[in-house]
């Protein structure tokens, strides 16, 4: 049984990925400041501590209680628009509170942090699609700059302190949890407003593409990451592109009740494709992810639709 520490375990990802720790054995603690997270998210088997990673004293005690082998982090601000509206914030959440994550961790280096970046805006409006890790990331937004930053803190600590580290660069994660009133997330923001008799606002054409990749998956890869050797940063999506107008089609197709869209003017500074190459993850671990758009959409509407019973 291993001790894990989860930053934004409360959260859409952290949540899933602390269930399945759980599930196999480990003492799980959390902090999480519950900003987008919620207690209902929160698995009950883990040890929880209601902090923001801002508060450096209230980290030291925590760090001073528990060793931890492994560190997920997830806590951060992750609204690309907000980031742009309050630079500030984004890169105090972002970058100092995983710094002070970091000077704790040196005192007690756990086996691997896996830190949970952005393929989506990484790699700002690149020449290359699906885009590989070998891309210099030139990004364009405050968020994806403060996870660029993050990933190079990493690179530091694992070069001079020991820290091992991998920085996932998830493309659009959906499932079950993800909270749509965050602006993050078009299928879980889709799917409830359908489910509130309300219009789904498409942004531009709706001919703009992600790579959209079911939270299961990413929970797999995230394992994994925990029990390999590897280091580094390895892009996780599924290389498939898919459009925010078909993206509307599929929830159409599945959910069975009405749905109406309205186009508005497009959103400045968000990239027109984006889709990455997982050639490297998959040739170095054997991981591939196992949903289709289709499947992972139908289960996210059932999951949004037992919870308005
Ligand atoms: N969802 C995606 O498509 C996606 C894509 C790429 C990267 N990511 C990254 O994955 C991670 C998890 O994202 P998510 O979609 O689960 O979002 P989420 O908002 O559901 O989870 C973030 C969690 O962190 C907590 N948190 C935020 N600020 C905090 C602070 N200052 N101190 C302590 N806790 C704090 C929130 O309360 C929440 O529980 C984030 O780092 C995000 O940048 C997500």
């Amino acid at each position: 049984m291993a001790k894990i520490l989860v930053t934004g375990g409360a959260g859409f990802i952290g949540s899933h990925t602390v269930d399945r720790l759980i599930e196999e054995g480990n003492e799980v603690v959390v902090i999480d400041n519950l900003s987008t997270g919620f207690l209902k998210n929160l698995n009950e088997k883990s040890i929880f501590f209601n902090v923001d990673i801002r508060d450096r004293k209230r980290l030291k005690e925590i760090f001073e209680k528990y060793k931890f082998d492994f560190v997920f982090h997830f806590a951060a601000q992750i609204n690309v628009r907000k980031g742009e509206e309050d630079p500030f914030f984004d890169v105090d959440v972002n970058v100092f509170g995983l710094l002070n994550l970091l000077e704790e961790l040196k005192k007690n280096p756990p086996k691997k942090i896996i830190f949970s970046s952005t393929g989506g805006v990484m790699y700002g409006m690149p020449d290359i699609y699906p885009t590989p890790e070998s891309v210099e990331p030139f990004p364009t937004c405050i968020y994806a700059i403060s996870k660029l930053t993050c990933e190079k803190l990493l690179y530091a600590y694992w070069k001079n302190y020991d820290i091992n580290f991998v920085a996932l660069r998830y493309g659009n994660v959906y499932g079950p949890r993800q909270n749509y009133l965050s602006e993050a997330g078009v299928i879980a923001i889709f799917i409830s407003r359908i489910i509130e008799s309300k219009e789904c606002v498409i942004f531009g054409d709706g001919e703009q593409t992600r790579d959209f990749i079911y939270v299961d998956d990413v929970v797999d890869v995230n394992m994994l990451f925990m029990k390999n050797e590897l280091n580094g940063i390895f892009n996780i999506g599924t290389g498939v592109e898919t459009t925010v107008n078909r993206i509307f089609d599929i929830i159409k197709e599945n959910i069975k009740m009405d749905c109406k869209k309205v186009y508005g003017p497009p959103k400045k500074g968000e990239p027109r494709r984006s889709c990455l190459s997982i050639e490297k993850v998959k040739n170095l671990t054997g991981w591939f992810p196992k949903y289709s758009i289709e499947e992972g959409i139908k289960k996210t509407i059932e999951w949004f639709l037992s919870q308005n019973q």
